[in-house]
C-alpha cells in the first residue's frame, strides 16, 4: 500500500548513539541527543526517524528473557522504558523546531513469530503527508504467535522503506560503518560481496537482545534486493554526519543492489 510517497528518508538513530548501552538501566545521553535533534531540523523533505532502545530496552528485554518467553509484566516494564527515551527524544526535537511526533510500534503494530505482520500505515502516511516526522523506536510488540515479542528499529526500517519506496534509508550507529578487519570502513556491500564480508561482522559489544551490526546488514541486503532504496550504515556519534546524510553525503557503509553487470561476471 502506499507506493507513490517518492522521496521518502528513513533515519535510524542507534541505541548506542543515544544512551550508554552499557548500563543496566536506562542512561539516556542528553547532549547528543540536542545535537542530533539540531542536525535534524531544517531538513526539508518526508522523514520518517527510528531510534533503538539502548539501556532503555536491552538490559530490561534480557532480564525478563523476552526472547525466550512471553512475560506480561517484563513486556510492560521494557515497554515503558524505551517509551521513555521516545519521550526524551521527541521533546528534544520538538525543543529544536522539528514537527516530531512520538508512535509506538506496542500501539500500532501486530508481529507474528518476531516479525512485523501489520502496521498501522495510515496514521504514519497521514502524518508524513501533513508534514510532521514521525519517530518510532525497537519496542515490544503484541505477537500471534508468542504473545508478545521484542521488535528492532533494524527490522522497522526495512520494513517502512518498503511501505513507503523510501529512497534513502540511514543507519546511525555508533562505528564509521561496517569495518574490515584493519578497521577500515567497507565502502559497499551487497548480495555479491557479502559472503567475503561476512567474517568481518560481528553482533554488538554490549547487551543487546535483537542481532547487532550482523542483524542490521541482514536486514538492509534484503531490502536492497527488494526495492531501490540504497542505506548507509554510519557513525552517528561524529557531529555532522547525521546534516550531512540527510542533505544528501554518501557515507560509511552503502548497502545497494547489486548491479546487472556484476552478477553477469560471477
Ligand atoms: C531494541 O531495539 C528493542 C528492545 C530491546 C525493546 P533496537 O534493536 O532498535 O535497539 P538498539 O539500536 O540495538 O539499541
Amino acid at each position: 500500500m502506499m507506493k507513490d510517497n517518492q522521496g521518502i528518508t528513513i533515519l535510524k538513530i542507534g541505541g548506542s548513539v543515544i544512551t550508554d548501552k552499557s548500563a543496566d538501566d536506562g542512561a539516556a545521553k542528553r547532549n547528543e541527543i540536542k545535537r542530533i535533534a539540531e542536525e535534524i531540523e531544517g531538513f526539508n523533505s518526508k522523514l520518517i526517524i527510528v531510534h533503538g532502545a539502548g539501556s532503555f530496552g536491552h538490559p530490561q528485554a534480557k532480564r525478563y528473557g523476552l526472547n525466550g518467553k512471553f512475560d506480561p509484566l517484563g513486556s510492560i516494564i521494557t515497554h515503558r522504558s524505551v517509551k521513555g527515551l521516545n519521550d526524551i527524544i521527541v521533546d528534544e526535537l520538538n525543543e529544536a523546531g522539528v514537527n516530531a511526533i512520538g508512535l509506538h510500534p506496542m500501539n500500532c503494530t501486530v508481529s507474528d513469530d518476531g516479525r512485523i505482520s501489520e502496521m498501522s500505515l495510515n496514521i504514519i502516511g497521514s502524518m508524513i503527508d501533513s508534514g510532521f516526522i514521525p519517530v518510532l523506536h525497537g519496542d515490544v510488540v503484541m505477537d500471534k504467535k508468542l504473545g508478545t515479542s521484542v521488535l528492532s528499529g533494524d527490522q522497522i526500517v526495512p520494513y517502512l522503506a518498503t511501505e513507503f519506496n523510501a529512497e534513502r534509508v540511514g543507519i546511525g550507529s555508533a562505528e564509521n560503518g561496517v569495518l574490515d578487519s584493519d578497521g577500515k570502513t567497507i565502502p559497499n556491500i551487497n548480495s555479491n560481496n557479502f559472503q567475503d564480508i561476512k567474517k568481518f561482522i560481528s553482533g554488538s559489544a554490549n547487551t543487546d537482545v535483537t542481532g547487532g551490526m550482523l542483524g542490521k546488514v541482514l536486514e538492509l541486503l534484503n531490502l536492497s534486493e527488494v526495492s531501490n532504496a540504497t542505506s548507509y550504515i554510519f557513525n552517528a556519534c561524529d557531529a555532522g554526519n547525521i546534516k550531512g546524510f540527510l542533505n544528501g553525503d554518501n557515507i560509511g557503509t552503502a548497502i545497494s543492489k547489486a548491479e546487472l553487470k556484476d552478477k553477469v561476471l560471477l
